[in-house]
């Protein structure tokens, strides 16, 4: 399905749940949040109707995300049933890892293809001060239980001046013998992350802090042609097994190859991660719409998916007041 704008969307951000075991700075107030109602949140049905519907418009990748995916109760089956949608050919999960230790495995066997996994830090103090309740021990258990279920692995992480910066070259040696890829993010100013009183570090900076410190220049790797993966720029480091990857979306925008849309726990359409344009498929889902409409609705608002975002513009009238647990990134 291709909007205004000629960009093929053909992967869905499907968030499961607003909550979240951790409080990460950036992400999260330190008081937690108002829980969304039960009811308020799709149930597994509707969010397989939209993901048939949505795959018979052309999508074929999935990532769950949250809050944390993790903890909404039934997962396992959902990742099978959506997996078993025809048309969809990957299903992945961005998580903060706290639970997978128990829950790889299980999640490997139900059919998922791939895990990003949010990791700031190795050290335990300020994984702890970061996350204001998680143990880097858990994480990293979950951590051994990916590589044990043989699925395929990424580390995201948020450089933030004065607090992570030396996890930089401490996090990309996770790749030198390991078929991981260590990416790095630029601070977005959504949510919390505008008043937490947080910088990030800019991602040539970070570039040039890991060529320095091993010794070695970061290659370029091309991306392949059409590839489902998602805006980062992907490097090697020589005699690295896996490779180091760079998200900079605003020093760098990339929304001309855009290929996502996104669904919100309480059913909002979303067709950018800034702005707040899209469609309330909750109430058309429960006041009965058909297949036929629900497919037209959904063409006819992916088709006025914003060309870019507006990150920068500090007067934005169209920005999302959702925060990033909301959305899930
Ligand atoms: P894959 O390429 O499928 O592995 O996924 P991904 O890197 O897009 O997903 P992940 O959930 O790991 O997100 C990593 C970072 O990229 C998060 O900070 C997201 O908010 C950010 N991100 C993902 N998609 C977009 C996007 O369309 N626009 C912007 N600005 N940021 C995005
Ligand atoms: N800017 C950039 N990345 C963020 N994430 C959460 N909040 C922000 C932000 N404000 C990251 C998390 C997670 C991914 C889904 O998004 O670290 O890895
Ligand atoms: Fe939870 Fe992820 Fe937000 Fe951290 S960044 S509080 S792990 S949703």
């Amino acid at each position: 399905m291709l909007d205004r704008a000629q960009r093929k969307i053909e992967y869905l951000r499907l968030s499961l749940t607003d909550r979240c075991n951790l409080r990460c700075q950036y992400c999260m107030p330190a008081a937690g949040v108002e829980k969304l109602r039960h009811e308020d949140i799709l149930t597994f049905d509707e969010i397989l109707r939209v993901v048939r519907a949505l795959a018979e418009l052309g999508v074929r990748k999935v990532r769950l995300t949250g809050g944390e995916p993790l903890v909404r109760r039934g997962l396992v089956g959902l990742v099978r049933d959506i997996k078993a949608v025809p048309g969809i050919e990957q299903v992945v999960l961005t998580t903060n890892g706290v639970q997978l230790g128990s829950m790889a495995a299980d999640l490997a066997a139900a059919g998922l293809n791939g895990i990003n996994l949010s990791l700031d830090t190795l050290d335990a103090a300020t994984f702890h001060r970061l996350t204001r309740v998680g143990e880097l021990a858990d994480v990293l258990a979950g951590i051994e239980a990916v590589q044990a279920a043989g699925l395929r692995l990424k580390i995201n992480c948020v450089p933030l001046r004065g607090i992570n910066e030396a996890d930089i070259p401490r996090l990309v040696a996770l790749a030198r013998q390991d078929d991981v890829q260590v990416r790095f993010i630029e601070l977005m100013p959504i949510g919390c992350a505008r008043t937490a009183g947080l910088t990030g570090i800019p991602m040539a900076e970070v570039r040039s802090r890991i060529e320095q410190h091993f010794g070695l220049a970061l290659q370029l790797v091309g991306r392949p042609a059409g590839s489902l993966n998602g805006p980062a720029v992907c490097y090697r480091l020589p005699g690295f097994t896996g490779q180091v990857g760079f998200i900079d979306a605003i020093e760098h925008k990339f929304c001309t190859e855009c290929n996502r849309v996104r669904l919100t726990a309480e059913g909002f359409l979303k067709l950018c991660l800034n702005a707040k344009d899209g469609l309330d498929l909750r109430t058309l889902l429960r006041e009965g719409i058909s297949d036929d409409n629900l497919r037209l609705a959904l063409r006819q608002s992916i088709w006025h998916k914003p060309l870019e975002h507006h990150f920068t513009d500090a007067h934005d009238l169209n920005r999302d007041r959702r925060a990033m647990y909301q959305v899930g990134g």
